[in-house]
């Protein structure tokens, strides 16, 4: 008896090990996890997923604006996104008159649909493996030509995975008229914004709706008043049963970057260097900007989207720290390493290769980051470029009126006091030439206050192109030149990819792959399109603290202030509340009729997910990812069950978003429902 138990509980642990709800996988490989997705409750086939016979879901997800994902629900193209991913598109459109950002906006037929100039997306066609045309001496290059001559508004992508094992092609349909459907206005699609940013419970409606136009022929076109509609392979059907603890979730997307597979060392340097750092200078720069924003309602609209794109990262990291620390991640991997080490003693060289690669390139991987981080955010410099661009004299005035709307002097002066300080402190690669301007001025700060004390460029007023020659400010980024070339070398997305390092991965993952056969490695994600799923699940989020994993309108009303930007909802959503005339979309939870808002799931997900379709085990919509939980963000690195959390907002929510305080009933009548 005592061993029939032994056996069961290690089967369950094996079982268990195995099929943990981690990883993003290839859809064209996806045959390979279907077995555990379907004991998960998944109901569909591989080919329904991906496939290049038929249409399949894949046709209706799309790379929305280059870095997020948004998901097609109806036979004319309508497109979901999320709020923050559609924001731009909302901003550029937006007026004193027609402030969309405030107060929303609803199309009343597609007539009304306002098209959005620069915004473009991506319909993966295909994606084929082209490791051995490269092994050929093919060339990337020669690869996407090809490609791209097949078909109308073709664009091609090679891209590595495992450190440049494989090779895939991506073959996407771009389509540039892209038009604005509908957005609730930001009180309901940017709730709560920083505070509750990476923070569950959550409250946020981050929804906005696109339609995507084509040609006659139902090609990607340039904006014609003449386009239609596009009419998809494929579409979402929209899925309004709701969902429970344990159901099976999955998403569809591009997830942008993740290191799943870095050494013990790189870990390190992120969680004792690199995060410590960032985070530092962006509470200092944080602190300036929020400082300013207290003083003029102007200002804080005007440093609104900067503040909230540095809080974003300056969070996440924060995080990210406190996840690894908890999970010991520097020490499993060191264990791991122990083991490899043991066990492949003839490859063992290539560990200490990469600690010495790693070594060698810190220096200049940091100074890469400190620069970023510091002198980049120094916005006056923009203006130089803006003068010496290469462009008509009308574009460059254009540029220049665009800069200063939103550009306060006295923030940026305190900015770059504060940043040229500590630059001067931590950095090594200061050039000869900023050297000299610090020595001119007692040190960095002198400088700085000196270069905003004479420069004539502070204002549209005084800008010109020949005003900008005879510059302090072109003076200071003259002697950024050459820091720039110094630090060219290191600029990767990650420290592991600058090639000195990612030579020696290359050997290294391939040797993890041979070894570790109980591992089910995914390729790190880097902006191509991934399948990752799991369950709907609650977690312990602190000790005796379980937090449920659905949040209802009866929270938005508990967090609802007049007094608090942040958190003062339209009048409309009150009144709703106040008849409880919920409609179809009210449900009774926790012994309360009410709304379903957002839901927690266990699917691995990074940024470029926001935006992602959340499917049922039919494989229908039920929610739009958005963001994950504080203590999941070290998830990039080492992703945890039992505490890695997405946050997705409930369709549910936006139907009735969509119905009550929009009025835009026209659009789930599309949906089909
Ligand atoms: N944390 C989410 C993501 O990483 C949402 C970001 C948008 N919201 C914001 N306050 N910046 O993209
Ligand atoms: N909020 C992120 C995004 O915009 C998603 C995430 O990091 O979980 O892509």
């Amino acid at each position: 008896m005592k061993r029939l138990l032994l056996i069961a509980v290690l089967l369950c642990a094996t079982t268990f090990s195995a099929v943990a709800d981690k990883g993003m996988w290839l859809p064209s490989l996806i045959a390979s996890r279907i077995k555990d997705m379907k004991a998960k409750g998944f109901k569909l086939s591989a080919e329904d997923i991906y496939s290049i016979n038929k249409a399949s879901l894949k046709d209706a997800v799309v790379l929305f604006d280059g870095g997020c994902t948004g998901e097609i629900v109806s036979e004319k193209g309508l497109l979901l996104t999320n709020h923050h991913c559609g924001y731009d598109a909302i901003q550029a459109l937006s007026t004193v008159e027609h402030d969309y950002l405030t107060n929303g906006f609803w199309a009343k037929s597609i007539s009304e649909e306002l098209p959005c100039p620069g915004l473009k997306v991506h319909i993966l066609v295909r994606m084929e493996e082209v490791t051995e045309r490269i092994a050929a001496g093919e060339s990337a290059k020669e690869i996407i030509a090809k490609a791209e001559a097949e078909g109308i508004g073709y664009k091609a992508k090679v891209e590595s995975m495992y450190y440049g094992n494989i090779h895939y092609l991506f073959i996407y349909r771009e389509f540039s008229d892209v038009r604005l459907v509908g957005t609730p206005p930001s009180a309901i699609g940017k709730f709560g914004a920083d505070n509750d940013n990476w923070i569950w419970p959550r409250h946020t409606g981050d929804f906005s709706v696109f339609r995507i136009y084509a040609n006659e022929a139902n090609e990607p076109a340039e904006y014609s008043a003449q386009n239609k509609p596009y009419k998809p392979a494929r579409h979402f059907k929209v899925s309004t049963a709701g969902v429970k603890e344990g159901d099976f979730t999955m998403i569809y997307g591009f997830p942008g970057n993740t290191q799943e597979y870095i050494t013990s060392d790189a870990v390190r340097y992120i969680s004792e260097l690199s995060d410590p750092t960032k985070i530092a200078l962006r509470t200092e720069r944080l602190n300036i900007i929020g400082a300013a924003q207290a003083t003029s309602p102007k200002i804080r609209l005007q440093y609104a989207a900067k503040h909230a794109n540095i809080a974003n990262a300056w969070k996440k990291w924060q995080g990210e720290v406190k996840g690894i620390n908890r999970l010991g991640t520097v020490d499993k991997k060191l264990a791991y390493e122990e083991r490899f080490r043991r066990d492949n003693p003839d490859k063992a060289y290539l560990l200490d290769s990469l600690a010495a690669a790693y070594e060698r390139n810190k220096e200049g991987y940091f100074n890469y980051e400190l620069y970023s981080e510091t002198i980049r955010g120094i916005e006056l410099q923009q203006v130089v470029t803006i003068a010496f661009a290469d462009a008509p004299i009308e574009k460059k005035m254009a540029a220049a009126e665009l800069f200063y709307k939103d550009f306060v002097m006295d923030v940026d002066r305190k900015l770059a006091i504060a940043m040229l300080t500590e630059y001067e402190a931590k950095g090594t690669f200061i050039s000869p030439e900023l050297k000299s301007l610090f020595n001119m001025h007692g040190g960095a700060k002198g400088y700085a206050e000196w270069l905003y004390d004479n420069t004539k460029l502070g204002s549209l007023e005084g800008f010109s192109v020949e005003a900008a020659m005879n510059d302090p400010m072109t003076e200071f980024v003259m002697a950024l030149q050459p820091i720039l070339k110094r630090i060219r070398p290191y600029t990767y997305r990650n420290f592991s990819n600058i090639p000195d390092i990612e030579r020696w991965f290359r050997p290294y993952v391939k040797a993890l792959m041979e070894w570790d056969t109980k591992r089910a490695f995914f390729p790190d994600a880097n902006l191509t399109l991934r399948v990752a799923y799991g369950k709907v699940a609650g977690y312990e989020y602190a000790d005796g603290e379980y937090h449920l994993p659905q949040t209802t309108l009866e929270g938005i009303m508990e967090k609802d202030n007049p007094e608090i930007y942040d958190y003062n909802i339209p009048q409309s959503l009150r009144d709703v509340y106040a008849t409880k005339d919920y409609g179809r979309w009210g449900v009774t939870m926790n012994g309360k009729y009410t709304v379903p808002v957002c839901f927690i799931a266990t699917n691995h997900t990074t940024g470029g997910n926001s935006g992602s379709p959340v499917l049922n085990g039919n494989g229908e919509l039920i929610g739009i990812n958005f963001d994950r939980t504080w203590l999941s963000t070290m998830s990039d690195i080492e992703f945890d069950e039992t505490l890695c959390r997405n946050i997705i907002c409930d369709i549910r929510y936006v139907l009735f978003v969509m119905d009550k305080v929009g009025g835009a009933g026209w659009l789930i009548e599309e949906m089909g429902l």
